[in-house]
């Protein structure tokens, strides 16, 4: 896991000075299932949203929302990157109110949001389709900061 981990900021990393040169970046393959994508996506549940939103993704009643078959997770993806993008807050979730902030988690990359969002779309009983780096890079392109 610590070498998936070292490999993507590696990534990370080298993507970086190549956009500043608006040199293509070069495509990295898609990764088989097995090795990152869900995998990877459980790390980064588990370091950033699991203390809020449970290991079950059954969240805390009245507090955090659970992530389990609400409108967020498995509608739009545009809201749901920008939920993480931005954070929430004051908001209903399927008709309930939540006294605590989701706080912005832009510091992660597109490949990172990626594969949470992959993640939690399928697990805890979600089935919806995956949600790719491009569409995360695409859409924190038009956010407003
Ligand atoms: C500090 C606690 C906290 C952390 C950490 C946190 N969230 Fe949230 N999250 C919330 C709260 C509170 C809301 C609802 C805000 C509101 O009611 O306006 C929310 C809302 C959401 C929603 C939309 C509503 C729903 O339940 O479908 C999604 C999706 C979500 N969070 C995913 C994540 C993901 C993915 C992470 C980790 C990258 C994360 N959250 C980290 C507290 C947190």
């Amino acid at each position: 896991m610590k070498q998936i981990l070292a490999l993507l900021c590696t990534l990370a990393w080298f993507s970086f000075p190549a956009a500043a040169q608006k040199t293509p970046t070069p495509k990295v393959k898609s990764r088989p299932a097995a090795a990152g994508g869900v995998v990877v996506g459980k790390t980064i549940y588990a370091r950033n949203c699991l203390t809020c939103h449970q290991a079950d993704g059954g969240g805390v009643d009245g507090m955090n929302p659970p992530l389990t078959q609400t409108t967020y997770v498995l509608g739009d993806k545009t809201r749901l990157v920008k939920v993480i993008l931005n954070g929430l807050q004051d908001e209903d979730i399927d008709g309930e109110p939540y006294n605590n902030v989701m706080p912005a988690f832009d510091i992660l990359t597109d490949q990172e949001i990626a594969d949470v969002l992959t993640y939690i779309r399928s697990n805890f009983g979600n089935k919806a389709s995956e949600v790719t780096p491009a569409e995360v890079k695409a859409i924190r392109a038009t956010n407003r900061k």
